[in-house]
């Protein structure tokens, strides 16, 4: 086994940062295995299953896995999400640079997700509000949330584990998540973006004198966050 020397992408570093030493992960969607093939290399995790729903990002994989020589500590494996996996494969199960809408159709009807003793890692790179939603209605926490700039472009990214919680959140959770407990100025700059989203969705429908309820919702959600600005 060789420890790979080529550095991941800041964005990619985030989401590894999430990983604990002796974690068997599952990345989910993980095209070229940059992630399982840096955190098995430098020994972080003992073992990893890589898989997509692609054949041809597999491949992309296959060649990473064997040319470092992981090929005995990472499995390949197609899979439509979630769909060949069982809990017992891994403690981490990693979704990152997918659209939020579409994590959420694969977390969905998966009941085994359920289960306090897994972990999940998340890096939507859309609609991150449309995970921590599905998220929080469903009895999970989140337990930590990271952002970072990565050419030029700001990302998060975040845990998660079912605990069972009926615990109430303020509308804006979804939008900004754990962020404004963070002082970089990436969880500063994320804030903002989604400040300007919502306020730009606000002005439209107002504009257009339609969906006075979303207009209400939305605004409150607005006055919420404004006091993380
Ligand atoms: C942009 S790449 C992200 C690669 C890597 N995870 C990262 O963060 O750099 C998205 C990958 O998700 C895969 N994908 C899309 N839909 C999927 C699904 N339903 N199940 C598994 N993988 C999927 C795509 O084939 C693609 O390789």
């Amino acid at each position: 086994m060789e420890t790979l020397r080529t550095k991941l992408s800041d964005r990619l570093q985030m989401v590894a940062s999430f990983v604990n030493k002796g974690d068997v992960i599952a990345d989910i969607g993980t095209d070229h295995a940059y992630l399982p093939a840096y955190l098995v290399s430098n020994k972080i995790c003992p073992k990893a299953i890589a898989s997509d729903i692609g054949t041809g990002p597999l491949k992309n994989a296959e060649k990473i896995v064997f040319r470092a020589n992981l090929h005995q500590h990472i499995k390949l494996m197609i899979s439509d999400g979630l769909e060949k996996y069982s809990p017992d494969n891994a403690d981490v199960f990693i979704f990152a640079g997918m659209g939020g809408t579409l994590i959420v159709k694969l977390l969905e009807n998966i009941d085994w997700i359920k289960n306090n003793e897994k972990r999940f890692i998340f890096q939507p790179m859309s609609h991150s509000e449309d995970v921590i939603s599905f998220l929080i209605n469903n009895g999970f926490e989140i337990e930590e949330e990271k952002s970072c700039f990565d050419s030029g472009r700001c990302y998060i990214a975040f845990s998660a584990r079912y605990t069972q919680t009926s615990k109430k959140y303020d509308e804006c959770f979804p939008y900004i998540g754990l962020l404004p407990n963070n002082s970089d100025e990436s969880s500063k700059h994320f804030i903002s973006k989604q400040y300007n989203h919502l306020k730009k969705r606000a002005d439209a429908l107002n504009c257009a004198n339609i969906n006075l309820s979303e207009q209400k919702e939305i605004r409150k959600i607005l006055s919420q966050i404004e006091n993380y600005l």
